[in-house]
């Protein structure tokens, strides 16, 4: 096997974890089939009386094979508890597991039963009074509710119950086959109990599901579950987690109730909409306020801590911490508060002529995905309807069964996924869209997942009165973890509102999965997305991590790219190289209400013939400059301060910064923050000083560029601070490995948090106060 040892190891470790899971589940299991047999001791015990309650016939209907789904569970459990208790990697447990596997038919033998059995428990309980009580009393709180109207009112926990054990058990056999080694003495055993489960399952899900139907559904209808969702919904003001259930007639709202002593799964049902009955609402129809978006320093803050606290469990995972339980309970806090607190798209639907309720979606994709597959359903059902509150605790129990998605969309229910995704940068390039049939104003976004949910990325501008347009547009998107892109294509209807609402309309919308093979080359790879008869043609080169922190020399010492900052500055006896000073005036000539400037990506190769013209010194720049598109412009300056051989903050006092921004005392924070600056080489300083004096100018048209603070220290933070060598400030200790993909996110963010507390800083003292500033005079 091509597992290293430390692989070998976790997984062995992993696995303890997976059975220790295993166990608590089992244990809550047995206690539901304690519970259920309770009564049946009595219950027979009289039927030999001359006053039977039921006779032995019925009871052995009503209980059919529970007592021996108890006997098997506890064997295996009563076998599975003293092995993980005393655990060693060299442990084996595939033997239970197969034994297991091979008592399914039990299982089977239940569930052709159990429709009898049902009726027979309310036969019996119209018929006796007595056994309606001693069932209401003795099943109190878990299975069986039988009311005083005699109505068996829980079907579902009887029959579900121990299926779903064997969905569950089964989801948790390939968690473990996963983390045992091929060559572990388990392997064989447990792919064994593997497919005996899966088939077993296969079998009978075709014959449950009709039957599933007929219980929660009138007669003659078919309410399939067509898609679920975990998503924000906002509630007067509040940010909550749901589950959303679309069935094929109605549209559910469900909550997870907090977990109590082990029960699995539950859900409440917080409202419901027949599919006959639901509107879209938009942001003018509905009284609710806007939705108010969390700053982004607020959300980049939390991915900081997200970032540490991995690295923590990392760290913790090699020592054997003991800590790892509580840290991983906190990564799963924050990330669940990122989850709730980043999305802020709204997408509100509506009980015609009743209550509205509010989504909120990161991803426009998801949304209109919702949308679109509500719209098609909606033409099969025209009858409005209302379930009782029976039915619909029916079906909200039927959810736990039901469900596709089973974890929040965490990184931490994915942290052993194998496919982790990329991380690094894409660049692409939107070409053109063909397929139009007729005239629009078009524009495109990109989408792509990052710490697991999507997010928009991109926006090409609008293209006007065309069939035919043609963006060549180029951008760069981050990737964190990132494996697919997605586009969207609208149609300009009126002017984005402030308040984030959009107003257009999407006309086409499709994906691609971002395969890492392919991707790897440095060429441009060109793709083609085809989205309802629309095609939209791309290009997309992908640059990892690694490679992309390279700060690459120049071998050309007579240019201005890749050459040291002081060089060029002595040779064109300039305080700041002519290049930034040009492509600053041209900048705020003509560039300070350009949407998205330094964010949008000029056209690449106008880039490559103003950073050609800036190295062979052209006379004619100038001129070049002046016609050229301004984001080409806006690039150019980027990349010249990306490629410097040495960060416009210097290796030598990266760390220093690094530490700095950490100090959480705002004197201390300040001071260090400026003292570092002005310890920096003059060129570099003044550079420095004269670019922050135009992001702020930036910043000062907001309200028509969009481009904030933030925004900006976003782009320009691991321009001007991301150090030349790589792994110089990562702490390259063996025994403490850290993810390189961790690290980086964090790496990233807190380059970008240094660019943006100079950014907001209010008094930066000027070039010339410089050597007379405060800090200085102490010196003197
Ligand atoms: C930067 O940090 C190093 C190591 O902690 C220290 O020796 C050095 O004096 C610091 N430089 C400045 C300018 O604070
Ligand atoms: C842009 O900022 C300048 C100040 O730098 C200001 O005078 C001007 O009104 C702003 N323009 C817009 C459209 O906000």
């Amino acid at each position: 096997s091509s597992m290293s040892e430390l692989d070998v190891e976790k997984g062995l470790e992993m696995r303890k974890w997976v059975l220790s899971g295993i166990l608590a589940s089992e244990e809550a299991y047995l206690s539901h089939l304690e519970a259920l047999l309770l009564p049946m001791k009595p219950l027979k015990a009289a039927a030999t009386t001359s006053q039977p309650m039921l006779t032995l016939q019925q009871i052995e209907t009503i209980f059919f094979k529970v007592p021996e789904l108890h006997e098997i569970h506890k064997d295996f459990y009563d076998g599975l508890l003293p092995r993980v208790q005393q655990w060693s990697h060299h442990q084996c447990v595939g033997d239970l597991f197969q034994k297991l596997a091979s008592q399914l038919g039990v299982y089977r033998a239940f569930v052709d039963n159990y429709k009898v059995a049902v009726e027979t428990a309310e036969k019996c309980c119209q018929a006796n009074s007595q056994f309606a009580e001693i069932s209401e009393v003795s099943f109190k709180g878990t299975y069986i509710i039988l009311s005083k109207q005699s109505l068996i009112s829980l079907p579902p926990s009887l029959l579900y119950k121990p299926v779903d054990r064997v969905t569950r058990s089964t989801l948790v056999l390939h968690d473990l086959l996963k983390h045992t080694p091929s060559s572990h003495p388990d392997h064989p055993l447990l792919q064994d109990a593997l497919r005996i489960s899966q088939n077993f399952l296969s079998s009978i899900n075709e014959e449950i599901t009709p039957r599933r139907q007929s219980m929660t559904v009138k007669k003659g209808e078919n309410r399939q579950l067509l898609r679920d969702q975990f998503m924000v919904e906002l509630v007067e003001g509040a940010r909550k987690l749901r589950h959303v259930f679309l069935f094929t007639d109605l549209l559910l709202c469900a909550k997870l109730k907090k977990q109590t002593g082990g029960k699995g799964q539950q859900y409440d049902c917080k409202w419901y909409i027949p599919l006959a009955d639901v509107t879209f609402q938009t942001i003018d129809e509905s009284e609710s306020s806007p939705v108010s978006q969390i700053p982004e320093e607020e959300i980049d803050a939390m991915k900081v801590k997200i970032s540490q606290i991995k690295n923590e469990i990392q760290r913790e995972k090699v020592d054997k911490g003991k800590v790892l339980d509580r840290l991983r309970k906190k990564l799963c806090e924050q990330e669940s508060l990122l989850l709730l607190i980043s999305p802020c798209m709204a997408f509100r639907v509506s009980n015609r002529n009743g209550k509205g309720y509010t989504f909120l979606i990161s991803s426009d994709y998801e949304r209109e995905e919702w949308r679109e597959i509500i719209r098609e359903q909606q033409k099969k059902c025209f009858k409005s309807f209302s379930l009782t509150s029976l039915e619909l605790q029916m079906l909200t129990n039927s959810c736990v069964k039901l469900q596709t998605v089973h974890n929040v969309p965490l990184t931490i229910n994915k942290e052993d996924d194998e496919s982790m995704g990329l991380y690094g940068f894409l660049n692409v390039i939107v070409h053109s869209a063909t397929g139009l049939k007729q005239s629009l104003n078009l524009y495109c976004t990109l989408e792509v997942d990052s710490f697991g949910y999507f997010v928009n990325k991109a926006k090409t501008r609008v293209y006007r009165d065309t069939t035919e347009p043609n963006w060549n547009e180029e951008f760069e998107i981050e990737l964190e973890g990132s494996q697919t892109l997605r586009l969207l294509c609208y149609s300009k209807v009126k002017q984005c509102r402030d308040d984030g609402e959009n107003m257009d309309r999407i006309m086409a919308k499709g994906q691609i999965q971002l395969d890492p093979p392919s991707l790897q080359g440095k060429d441009w790879q060109r793709t083609v997305i085809s989205m309802n008869g629309i095609e939209v043609k791309l290009s997309m080169r992908f640059t990892s991590r690694e490679f992309s922190l390279k700060r690459m020399p120049s071998r050309k010492q007579s240019g201005v790219f890749g050459v040291k900052i002081g060089a060029v500055t002595k040779r064109e006896h300039s305080k700041v190289p002519l290049i930034v000073r040009q492509c600053v005036e041209e900048i705020e000539r003509r560039g300070m209400e350009e949407l998205g400037i330094y964010r949008v990506s000029g056209v690449a190769t106008d880039i490559q013939a103003l950073k050609a013209a800036f190295d062979a010194n052209n006379k004619d720049v100038s001129v070049m400059m002046s016609e050229m598109d301004v984001n080409a412009i806006a690039g150019t300056l980027k990349l010249y301060f990306r490629e410097l051989p040495e960060p416009l903050f210097t290796d030598e006092l990266y760390a220093n910064f690094t530490e700095g921004i950490a100090l959480s005392d705002s004197v201390a924070k300040e001071s260090c923050m400026l003292n570092l600056l002005l310890s920096l080489p003059e060129p570099n300083l003044l550079t420095f000083l004269f670019l922050l004096d135009h992001l702020k100018r930036v910043a000062e048209n907001e309200s028509v560029n969009k481009m904030s603070f933030h925004n900006l220290a976003t782009v320009f933070g691991p321009t001007l601070l991301r150090p030349s060598e790589k792994d110089s400030k990562i702490p390259a200790n063996p025994t403490q490995p850290i993810s390189m993909s961790d690290s980086w996110s964090l790496e990233v963010m807190s380059q970008v948090q240094i660019l943006l507390y100079f950014l907001q800083l209010e008094a930066i003292p000027t070039p010339d106060s410089k050597r007379q500033s405060m800090l200085f005079s102490t010196e003197v």
